[in-house]
């Protein structure tokens, strides 16, 4: 094990160590001086026809056509194609498409192509370049075994995003947040595989990622570690993930392994699209990722993952023992590559050119890349500059994005600290859990209700007679597609158990919404499940609407919302065939007058602070948004047409009881910015929800709801009160009925069975 080094051959190996780090050193001198950059490079082939500032980067080592056709068809993008070899050859031309075979990446006189060997999957470094010599402000990469299943709908364009930012240290699971808590991507660092879940989030606006990494669903981008002890030996491994959890942002401070199969660069981030060519093809972009990852720390960027939008065509059939030996550092260097970046710091007076060199040198000299890479690095800015790309200032990232700290303020301060929606909140999310791969897979699920979930609702009402059939499993349905927001008046969250076990039946997604996440905690402890919670401000129930507005703001991707109170009894039975794209709310409707005084509306609200005065606030600021603000003139325009042809009235406005209402995805945006004006003039919820939705649609499109709606002493009589045709009833406390005999014998022997039977059958 041990070997002795002859004093000479020692005294050899320092010297030759300390030439080495003199050389560096002066490198590094002479480069933090000047980092001077040829003022010419010869590039040939620039075609002025083949301008675009959108780009798709592929590479391919066997040129197959339709792994390609997909790509060339999406509006507004160009592809290039990079030929790892000489033998891939394309047998048809393309529209849209530029193919660059070995010869052409050599003729195209980038200096970056002298470092990259053939067969090196880094010859993709060829394509940014060619990308961005010919216009690209924004470059998707992927790969010829990987099929783009949304024409990148779901990533993000626009320099700002409403969302989730998560709020912890370290690492981040990705997978997790998107519903596979058991797996882990290439690239994450083994030691931190078992580390304590954390699931809080901050809810904002934020900018954009500058990289946003898409999740590839079936056969995921794992190491071959964890795909090898997870499928059978020839089988194929397949991973389901939760295809509605919203987008995350990652904060500074916190690292997460992201890919080259799959991923969005935005302009900023142009600059980091560089693969090392002295790792290997397994490892090369893991690599840049995390090196990346650090210097986007020094500019305010970040890195985003998000929902799946592509699955793998076909898997790479690789020996365990190749493709371990091939993703060594992978295992066994990561975990020393983020202790060394976590504590890395670019100095003061360095631009941003300068942090990237230091940082690609320090790579070298702690042995994650050779000096070739550090080569690679400046000959790859050389290039850059010449393409006319303009490399970000530096700028450290802002003092909130502290995240653990500001959620812990957020979560401690009384909620009235924060009145406007828009403000910071916090979030407990977790996305819809699938089925774990694994070698026996004897827990098959069918359409979304699971025997592990059964068993809950089994559990919750021991005793009672829950009579379950195997035509449940298969005729069951699952509104995968609706978001069910609860609402809280009062924190009761002890409830949450019932509630997610009773609703969960029908929905894989469901947020509670309450205003003291200290009673959220608490309650959690001693649930079966995580649940997904917001924090927001509801002034005893007045503004509580401001929970389908941070619903909105996550960016789940679904038809529709259900926003209801926590004592709403759901007939979810009933509500499988109504159209999705319409609001559903109950028929009767009152059209009020904001001059109404309240002898003549006689509605209690009317005169409190909430009801006249605070409308009639809202309403002069909602006349004041077009000269303020030009762009959003037709929006209001239309909000006071369409109110006014559904009230008859240049003063009308509406008003319900509002305990349940569905909001379809295509209002999303108009409802959002209606109901956070109506939050910040504290507009009571029974006029706010109607009268945001009757200024976006005609009353005779909203699809009419029945309700059960209980007074007074009628409400001790809910069990006679029910209707099982009827969309819902209002209230039945679950938390405190289902300590009853009485209550708990209504659930467990009327309600469950309608659930888990009745979605079928037509009442
Ligand atoms: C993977 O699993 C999903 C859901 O269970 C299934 O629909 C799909 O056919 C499976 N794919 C393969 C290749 O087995
Ligand atoms: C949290 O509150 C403390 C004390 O008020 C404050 O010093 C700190 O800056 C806050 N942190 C964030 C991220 O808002
Ligand atoms: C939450 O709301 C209830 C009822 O309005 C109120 O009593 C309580 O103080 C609020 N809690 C917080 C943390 O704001
Ligand atoms: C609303 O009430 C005001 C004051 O009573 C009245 O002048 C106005 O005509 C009313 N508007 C309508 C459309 O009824
Ligand atoms: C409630 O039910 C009881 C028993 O069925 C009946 O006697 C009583 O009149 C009912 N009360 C109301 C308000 O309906």
């Amino acid at each position: 094990m041990f070997r002795f080094i002859k004093a000479s051959s020692l005294r050899k190996v320092i010297g030759t160590g300390l030439l080495i780090l003199i050389l560096i050193n002066l490198v590094l001198i002479y480069n933090s001086s000047k980092y001077k950059l040829p003022e010419v490079i010869k590039v040939t082939q620039r075609s002025p026809l083949l301008q675009n500032d959108k780009w798709i980067v592929v590479t391919t080592s066997s040129f197959r056509e339709e792994d390609f056709a997909a790509l060339t068809r999406i509006p507004g993008w160009k592809v290039v194609i990079v030929a790892l070899r000489r033998d891939a050859i394309p047998t048809i031309r393309l529209n849209n498409c530029v193919y660059l075979d070995i010869a052409q990446q050599n003729q195209l006189g980038y200096k970056t192509a002298d470092f990259i060997p053939e067969g090196s999957y880094a010859r993709k470094n060829i394509g940014y370049l060619y990308a961005m010599f010919h216009g690209a402000r924004v470059i998707y990469e992927t790969d010829d075994n990987v099929r783009l299943l949304d024409g990148l709908r779901r990533f993000e364009f626009k320099t700002r995003m409403r969302g989730l930012m998560y709020a912890g240290e370290n690492m981040f699971n990705p997978f997790r947040h998107f519903g596979q808590p058991t797996l882990w991507p290439r690239g994450y660092p083994l030691s931190a595989i078992g580390e304590e879940i954390n699931n809080k989030y901050i809810l904002h606006e934020f900018k954009t990622p500058l990289i946003q990494q898409g999740i590839i669903s079936n056969d995921p981008d794992v190491d071959a570690m964890l795909k090898f002890s997870r499928k059978m030996t020839n089988a194929h491994f397949n991973a389901t993930f939760d295809n509605r959890a919203p987008p995350v942002i990652l904060p500074a401070g916190v690292f997460s392994p992201f890919n080259s199969k799959d991923t969005l660069f935005l302009y900023n981030a142009l600059w980091g699209l560089m693969l090392p060519t002295t790792v290997t093809n397994s490892e090369t972009d893991i690599w840049r990722g995390y090196w990346i990852q650090r210097l986007l720390w020094e500019i305010d960027g970040n890195l985003g993952f998000f929902p799946p939008n592509a699955i793998h065509t076909d898997s790479e059939h690789s020996t365990l023992e190749k493709t371990v030996v091939d993703e060594k550092r992978v295992y066994f260097q990561t975990e020393d590559v983020i202790k060394f970046l976590k504590q890395w710091q670019c100095p003061e007076d360095f631009i941003f050119y300068d942090c990237i060199m230091r940082l690609s040198s320090e790579m070298v000299n702690h042995d994650f890349w050779d000096y070739s890479d550090y080569d690679l690095a400046k000959s790859w800015l050389n290039d850059l500059k010449a393409a006319g790309f303009v490399l970000p200032q530096r700028r450290s990232p802002k003092p909130t994005s502290d995240m653990p700290s500001l959620f812990q303020n957020i979560s401690n301060s009384n909620s009235d600290v924060s009145k406007d929606p828009r403000d910071p909140k916090a979030v407990y999310f977790w996305p819809s859990e699938q089925n774990p791969p694994s070698i026996y897979s004897s827990a098959r699920e069918s359409n979304g209700m699971s025997w592990n979930h059964v068993n809950k609702v089994v559990k919750m009402c021991s005793g009672a007679q829950v009579s379950i059939s195997h035509s449940m499993f298969n005729e069951h349905k699952q509104y995968d597609d609706i978001l069910l927001i609860i609402v809280f008046n009062f924190p009761h969250l002890k409830n949450i158990d019932n509630l997610q076990t009773l609703y969960s039946i029908h929905f894989s997604h469901i947020l509670f919404c309450a205003n003291d996440s200290r009673q959220f905690v608490a309650a959690s402890k001693t649930l079966q499940q995580r649940v997904s919670f917001v924090k927001t401000y509801t002034v005893e129930g007045i503004v509580i609407y401001n929970c389908l507005s941070h619903a909105i703001s996550m960016n789940y991707d679904v038809s529709g919302y259900i926003i209801m109170g926590d004592d709403v009894l759901l007939n979810t039975w009933n509500i499988a065939d109504l159209p999705r794209d319409k609001f559903w709310f109950q028929k009767s409707l009152q059209v009020f007058n904001r001059s109404d005084s309240y002898e003549r509306n006689r509605w209690i609200w009317w005169k409190r602070k909430s009801g006249k005065r605070a409308y009639n606030n809202l309403f002069k600021f909602l006349q004041t948004i077009p000269s303020l603000n030009p762009e959003k003139a037709p929006l209001i325009r239309d909000f006071n047409e369409m109110l006014k042809s559904n009230t008859q009235s240049d003063d009308g406005l509406l008003r319900a009881v509002s305990d349940f209402l569905y909001v379809p995805t295509r209002f999303q945006d108009r409802m959002l910015y209606f109901l956070e004006i109506f939050s910040m003039h504290g507009v009571m919820l029974e006029l706010a929800l109607p009268t945001v939705m009757g200024g976006l649609d005609h009353r005779k499109n909203i699809v009419p709801i029945r309700g059960v709606v209980l007074w007074y002493e009628h409400r001790l009589n809910y069990t006679t009160m029910f209707n099982p045709s009827s969309h819902f009833m209002h209230p039945l406390k679950l938390g405190r009925e289902m300590k009853k005999k009485k209550g708990w014998h209504f659930v467990c022997s009327r309600v469950i069975p309608l659930m888990l039977h009745g979605v079928t059958k037509k009442n």
